[in-house]
């Protein structure tokens, strides 16, 4: 079993698609472990994107990302890193499958509606960043159980 950690961005939150983004998580049957609004300050996006903060878009990045709160997510499940990987498809939307989220939902790579962890490496990482301190719930449902 693993976590992913996902990070609903604010054209999400700003074009009413919380809900849409969040079903086809749940359709997928992935646990919901954990979820928080938050809104990031520039210490948090400085340690998420350090990894592209020599780029020319970061200081757009850091705009964007703090243009609302954004909604972070802990989803647990089989291979779930790999699975939500799958659901949100490429960064770019122009490389973007139909019937994935940014191929659904998403116009340009600046607001890519959604970020989840790329490795189980990271998830560990970002999970941490996130959701500090917090502890990730641990649930069972009947579902697993009889299927
Ligand atoms: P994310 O998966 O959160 O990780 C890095 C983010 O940089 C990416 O999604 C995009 O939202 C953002 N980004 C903006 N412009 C670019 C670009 N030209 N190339 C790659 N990523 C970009």
């Amino acid at each position: 079993m693993q976590t992913t950690l996902i990070l609903l961005k604010p054209d999400t939150i700003e074009r009413g698609l919380i809900g849409n983004v969040i079903s086809r998580i749940e359709a997928k049957w992935l646990q919901i472990a954990w979820m928080k609004m938050i809104q990031l300050d520039n210490d948090i996006i400085n340690e998420h994107y350090a990894h592209i903060a020599d780029k020319p878009f970061f200081p757009a990045i850091v705009k964007y990302m703090q243009r609302t709160p954004v909604i972070a997510i802990a989803a647990k499940g089989k291979n779930a890193v790999l699975v939500v990987r799958s659901l949100i498809w490429a960064t770019n939307p122009l490389d973007a499958l139909p019937w994935t989220v940014r191929g659904d939902l998403a116009l340009n790579i600046d607001a890519n509606i959604i970020h989840a962890s790329d490795s189980e490496e990271n998830a560990e990482i970002e999970l941490k960043r996130f959701f500090k301190g917090e502890g990730i719930f641990e649930y069972s449902r009947l579902i697993d159980e009889v299927l």
